[in-house]
């Protein structure tokens, strides 16, 4: 059997030759890109070294587990979390109980172990293990034109029909709205995030820790893709942000809410930040917006603002070990506050 224990700084041609083999060349190659950033800038990494288990045989590599630790907030504790990512073990050992042995070992050495938008067989293996299953956190979308409902399978009569039929409604969802507060781009978030982080909190029962530092790794020193950062400002005070980009789809151009904060109860902050969004998003041409929230006070501001659900397929287990929770904690996710920001998922 395997030995596993954490990566070390010699094994990282051999573990890039094994994410070659199992995710293939394009996969490999945005990993590498991402991969100084991602394992050995992370903030929260405990002595800046990567946390990653790796499984060998022998001088061999054949499995790793490769994550993101977070600071978690839940139920107004914090704890040391961790997010599973690039899990994976050599196709001619699959099958055989290594994904499991992985699948503890990473568990047993974090305060709580999460899991987001999941492969088919990471999913069934987290679901066997019985990993509490949140179900997928919810996708929410706001038509901007009426390109927006299109269907690649539908034949074109069809799209036009639609699009005709369903253009009254979105000019209405659409329309532009004034901003009942300042919002400003910015390039870096400074310490009065972590202030509006330590303030807002409480309102969550579970969060990953959202403060500066966080921030910055996540969305400003990112290798890969390029955000847009915009703040809230009220009486001088910064009170939400919000941080999205655009991009080219099969089906028409999306600009993506990747993630955002404000007070849950504050109903006219987010929606103005929403507001700011849709500006953005028309002058990008985009012919929609997506995002994703998990908490149901967002989502009711989301749905007010004219975004609709849709069918989601991003997966979230989590399963907290620190702090004692019952199992009814995972059956209440209301306020919990997940979006596509957290983890890996935008890349
Ligand atoms: C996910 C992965 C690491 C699991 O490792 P493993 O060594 O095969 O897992 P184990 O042998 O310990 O556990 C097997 C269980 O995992 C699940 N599983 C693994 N591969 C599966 C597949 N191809 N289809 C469906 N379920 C699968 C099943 O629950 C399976 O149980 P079963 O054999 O009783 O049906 C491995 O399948 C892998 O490398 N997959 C490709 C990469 C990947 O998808 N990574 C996840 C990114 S989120």
């Amino acid at each position: 059997m395997a030995d596993i224990d954490r990566y070390r700084p010699e094994d990282r041609r051999a573990v890039e030759a094994l994410y070659r083999r199992v995710f293939g060349n394009d996969a490999a190659e945005a990993s590498r890109l991402r991969w100084d950033w991602q394992y050995h800038h992370n903030p929260n990494n405990p002595g800046q070294e990567p946390e990653i288990w790796i499984a060998r045989e022998g001088r061999a590599i054949v499995g790793q587990y490769a994550t993101m630790p977070v600071q978690l907030l839940v139920r107004n504790q914090e704890v040391q979390g961790s997010w599973g990512m690039d899990v994976m073990v050599a196709p001619e050992r699959q099958r055989q109980g290594l994904g499991e042995v992985l699948f503890r070992t990473w568990d047993r050495n974090v305060g709580a172990s999460l899991g987001l938008g999941l492969s088919d067989s990471s999913y069934r293996l987290f679901q066997k293990l019985r990993w509490p299953d949140v179900g997928p956190v919810p996708c929410l979308v706001k038509p901007l034109t009426r390109r927006a409902l299109r269907r690649p399978t539908w034949p074109v009569p069809i799209n036009r029909l639609v699009s005709a039929l369903t253009l009254p409604i979105i000019k209405i969802v659409s329309r532009t709205r004034p901003l009942r507060a300042e919002v400003r781009l910015i390039q870096r978030f400074d310490d009065r995030f972590t202030s509006l982080w330590n303030e807002l909190a409480p309102k969550f029962d579970l969060a990953v820790r959202r403060d500066a530092p966080y921030l910055n790794w996540k969305y400003v020193s990112s290798p890969h893709v390029r955000y847009s950062i915009a703040a809230l400002r009220r009486d001088d005070r910064n009170i939400g942000y919000a941080v999205y980009r655009h991009l080219h789809e099969p089906r028409g151009r999306v600009t993506l809410l990747v993630d955002f904060l404000a007070d849950p109860d504050d109903e006219g902050a987010l929606s103005t930040l929403l507001h700011w969004v849709d500006r953005e998003a028309r002058q990008a041409n985009s012919d929609k917006i997506r995002t994703f929230a998990l908490h149901a006070g967002f989502r009711r501001i989301l749905r007010r603002t004219g975004y609709f659900v849709v069918k989601s397929t991003m997966e979230f287990v989590v399963k907290v070990n620190a702090v004692d929770v019952d199992p009814a904690f995972y059956e209440d996710p209301d306020r919990w506050h997940v979006t596509l920001g957290d983890s890996d998922q935008d890349r």
